[in-house]
């Protein structure tokens, strides 16, 4: 479990983050959703000590992001596994070595069983025979799935992605949107999402943290959003007329996946 506390941070004297306090739950898939600007990035990016917040606290399973020292933090690291926006591939490097890259340089495994971890984790995310390609050499989704295989090459107990659904179509976005919360439900790895996407909200959304102009607010779940009395979640959510048919159906049918 990650818990935040009251997370400050401006840029050029402009606070983007105004006191952001959230819960993102261990073996789930937790989201932060809100407009473009709102402040999702410079979050996620607070969250992985990238960017270092004024004020607040960042508990990792009780341990303080922002109170840790050098090797402590080395530690926490390797625990990490990240998926920024892009896939940010190396291109000079096949799939297998970009997915032994964060292994070679963490842990002291031999070239054989880091090979073998990064297959085996290729493996995972459905991708198989393509070890030897080049990222220039595989499609949008294909790489995608490199990424998350490199994010989950040690085995991480954190993991994060930055609109992990950018630039795919909607098939590929649900596809890859599936096997991430599959593999965070099968590790148990407490899972931050950022997304604008509403297939991911309504369809992956196991903790929704809503973040609008700075602050934090609203807290849910994919089955709760249907209800929200607050407006700028409800207009953010179900601004198309499709998603405005649905929440209609849902409210006065209830749920057509449930019962
Ligand atoms: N390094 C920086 N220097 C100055 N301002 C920044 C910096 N990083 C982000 N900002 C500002 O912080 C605000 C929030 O940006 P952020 O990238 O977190 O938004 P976002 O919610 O991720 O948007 P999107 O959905 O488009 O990715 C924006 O106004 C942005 O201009
Ligand atoms: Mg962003």
């Amino acid at each position: 479990m990650i818990e935040i506390k009251d997370i400050e941070k401006s840029f050029d004297g402009v606070k983007v983050l105004k006191g952001v306090s959230a819960v993102f739950e261990t073996g789930k898939t937790n989201l932060i959703i809100g407009q473009s600007g709102s402040g999702k990035t410079v979050l996620m990016k607070s969250l992985v000590g990238l960017v270092r917040p004024e004020h607040g606290e960042i508990l990792y399973d009780g341990r303080d992001l922002l109170k840790l020292d050098r090797e402590q933090l080395r530690h926490l690291r390797t625990e990490i596994g990240m998926l920024f926006q892009g896939s940010a591939l190396f291109d000079s490097e096949t799939v297998l070595g970009n997915v032994e890259f964060p292994i070679m340089m963490y842990t002291k495994m031999t070239d054989a069983e880091r090979r073998e971890r990064a297959r085996f984790c290729l493996e995972r995310v459905g991708l198989k025979g393509a070890d030897d390609k080049y990222p220039s050499e595989i499609s949008g989704g294909m790489q995608k799935r490199v990424a998350i295989a490199r994010a989950i090459a040690l085995n991480p107990k954190y993991l994060f992605c930055d609109e992990p659904n950018s630039g795919l179509d909607p098939k590929t976005s649900i596809l890859i949107d599936e096997l991430l919360s599959d593999i965070t439900h099968e590790y148990g790895i407490t899972t931050v999402i950022n997304t604008h996407d509403m297939n991911s909200v309504l369809g992956i959304g196991e903790n929704i943290i809503f973040i609008n102009k700075g602050y934090r607010e609203w807290v849910g779940n994919k089955d709760l959003i249907y209800e929200t009395t607050n407006e700028a979640l409800s207009n953010f959510v179900f601004a198309t007329d499709l998603f405005q048919k649905v929440k209609q159906y849902v409210l006065s049918h209830g749920h057509p996946m449930k019962g």
